[in-house]
């Protein structure tokens, strides 16, 4: 039983052999993009393993994510990057420096956070970093920007502030961390009795047809180096086309419909 998980996990992890010369497939990342991807990622210090159940890093230190994010970036040629709830800044330092010619924008309601990754950040020109409520912030910056990045990760507090941040979100594509994809290797969070899952965004006021979560098979370009808490990641759009995210080669899409009729709350 533990052999066929590890060769579960295995399968997702594995590198595919190079062949010399060719052409990367379409939708994946170029050689040069790779490189400096897992450069910035694992030259980012992991801060957060003050409190987190991961160990802190990007992303939850889960190299998967930060190619699911590259290759939404580059597909939809989005002009900001929004981060709700940047605790010591992991995230937003490997995003910062991932992408420097992009504004970054993070938020924290905890004044000890922001101030931490003010801080942290003070040398990236690039970097917003204010003490608020995440919503606020998101609504700012998809109004201000056409096509935003979104990386929702803003919870721990009384209220939950996903399903307000999923109303405002306008023109942006939103990776929604800690979401239930059904899958054992990987966590989700619950609050109030509800879980982060398909149906949160069946309650939206207007919820995406699809919706797209990490294919726990496919094959990455490095080895995924987290061997603790992997995150469950869900993707959206709102007032885009999602149509990019059918050639993610790290996702899968979904029907929100098919997927709330066998999920609980
Ligand atoms: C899981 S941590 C974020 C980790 C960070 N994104 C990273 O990748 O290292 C969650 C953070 O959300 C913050 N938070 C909770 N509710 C919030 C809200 N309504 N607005 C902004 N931040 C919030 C918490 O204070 C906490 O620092």
């Amino acid at each position: 039983m533990a052999l066929a998980r590890y060769a579960n996990e295995l399968r997702s992890t594995t590198v595919p052999l190079p062949v010399l010369g060719s052409e990367p497939p379409h939708g994946v990342m170029s050689p040069e993009d790779l490189d400096r991807t897992v450069a910035v990622f694992y030259r980012t210090w992991r801060a957060g393993t003050l409190r987190l159940s991961d160990g802190g890093g990007p992303f939850g230190f889960d190299i998967a994510v930060a190619l699911i994010a590259h290759e939404i970036i580059d597909a939809f040629g989005c002009d900001a990057i929004a981060e709700t709830g940047c605790f010591t800044g992991d995230t937003t330092a490997y995003l910062a420096r991932r992408y420097p010619d992009l504004p970054v924008y993070t938020c924290d309601t905890d004044p000890e956070c922001s101030a931490f990754t003010a801080r942290r950040l003070a040398g990236c020109p690039n970097v917003t970093v204010s003490r608020e409520n995440s919503p606020a912030m998101l609504a700012r910056v998809c109004a201000g920007h056409r096509r935003t990045f979104a990386f929702l990760d803003a919870h721990w507090g009384r209220a939950w502030p996903l399903p307000a941040e999923l109303e405002v979100l306008d023109g942006a594509v939103a990776l929604i961390h800690d979401f239930d994809i059904g899958h054992q290797r990987f966590s989700y969070d619950r609050y109030g009795g509800r879980s982060c899952g398909p149906a949160l965004l069946a309650r939206m006021s207007h919820p995406p047809a699809r919706y797209f979560t990490v294919n726990p098979l496919a094959s990455l370009p490095v080895p995924c180096l987290q061997t603790g808490r992997r995150a469950g990641v869900a993707v959206i759009t709102a007032g885009l086309d999602p149509a990019p995210l059918d050639r993610n080669p790290y996702l899968q899409a979904r029907v929100l419909g098919a997927a709330c009729a066998g999920a609980a709350s």
